[in-house]
């Protein structure tokens, strides 16, 4: 089967799984609802404590943006999403004045990658993709790591040959042994030693972490999108645009440049079926459309901080077309 008929096979699939899901769903969301009547109070009084810590500091989110952005979020229990995790990782990403570190950049994603699967089990068939695409970067890294490890072995055999000495096994003998992968500690490095190694194709589609990046890269641009519509109080017409609409515009404007007919139609679907702007409210604990806005924002930031310093390095390196 080519490209297009996988997706048409997607798309019918697809299709066949909403039918059964819309069922499935209302369910199983009595059955949350049930489960949150019994074992919710906890959590609603955490919630209501953040919420009156929020309304007694309302300076919290006025003009002091540096500090207030640094301030970390709380845990919002009994979910799988944390938006402080994520805010956590994307802002321990930036390192030096223009490089970003690939282990908080993959954990920010493993943290958006709930985001995604909590929309809904629709919009897992991205959230996939993207979970295959962090995979490769982490799999080349460990892959790296262990060439490294047995090159390091090799001249550690190669040094007690020659000097008789007996070396312990295990124990490093340079001072770099034991780092982890240093090609893939961010994105500056990881280009530089791909570009190296003639790893990056710029002809044809072969896998590289370069070329992985990219593709991650332009979905983090799509959630950073959506992410801030849906932080802005706008509406039109006196109507406050659903998420699933803004999810959508912002997928025309980013990544559906990027993908096929069908795919983009497989999208869209997706896109139908996402929750209420009252699920995102509970999904980072708030009540409101401000207090929503103020973590959605403060995610937003971190997330252009982290998406500008990748497009600059990419783009220095002619790389934001990889095929
Ligand atoms: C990222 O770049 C955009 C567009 O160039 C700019 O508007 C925004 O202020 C930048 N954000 C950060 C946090 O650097």
């Amino acid at each position: 089967m080519g490209v297009k008929g996988r997706a048409a096979f997607a798309i019918i699939f697809i299709i066949v799984f909403i039918c059964s899901l819309w069922l499935h769903n209302n369910v199983r969301r009595s059955g949350i609802r049930l489960l949150n009547k019994d074992g919710g109070l906890e959590n609603w009084d955490y919630c209501l404590k953040v919420y009156i810590q929020n309304q007694q500091s309302p300076s919290l989110y006025g003009n002091n943006v540096s500090e207030e952005d640094m301030a970390p979020l709380g845990l919002c229990p009994g979910q799988k999403f944390q938006v402080g995790v994520l805010l956590m990782h994307l802002q321990a990403a930036p390192v030096s004045t223009d490089d970003v570190l690939l282990e908080p950049y993959l954990a920010s994603w493993d943290e958006l990658i709930k985001f995604m699967d909590s929309l809904g089990p629709l919009v897992g068939f991205i959230s996939q993709e993207i979970e295959a695409k962090t995979s490769i970067i982490r799999e080349l890294a460990q892959k790296e790591a262990e060439l490294k490890g047995q090159a390091q072995d090799k001249e550690a055999t190669a040094e007690e040959q020659v000097s008789g000495t007996s070396i312990s096994k295990g124990e490093p003998t340079h001072p770099s042994a034991g780092v982890v992968g240093r090609a893939y500690t961010s994105v500056h490095s990881m280009i530089k030693e791909e570009l190296a190694q003639g790893l990056v194709d710029f002809t044809q589609p072969q896998a590289s972490g370069c070329r992985t990046l990219l593709r991650l890269h332009r979905a983090l641009l799509w959630l950073q999108l959506f992410l801030s519509s849906l932080a802005e109080e706008q509406s039109e017409a006196g109507r406050a645009r659903s998420p699933s609409e803004l999810c959508r515009d912002a997928y025309r404007v980013t990544l559906a440049q990027h993908h096929t007919w069908w795919v983009r139609k497989a999208a869209e679907i997706a896109f139908v079926a996402m929750p209420d702007r009252a699920f995102f409210y509970r999904l980072v604990c708030v009540d409101t459309q401000k207090e929503a806005a103020a973590i959605l924002n403060r995610v937003v930031r971190a997330i252009q901080k982290v998406y500008n310093r990748t497009q600059i390095a990419l783009e220095e390196h002619g790389m934001l077309e990889l095929p």
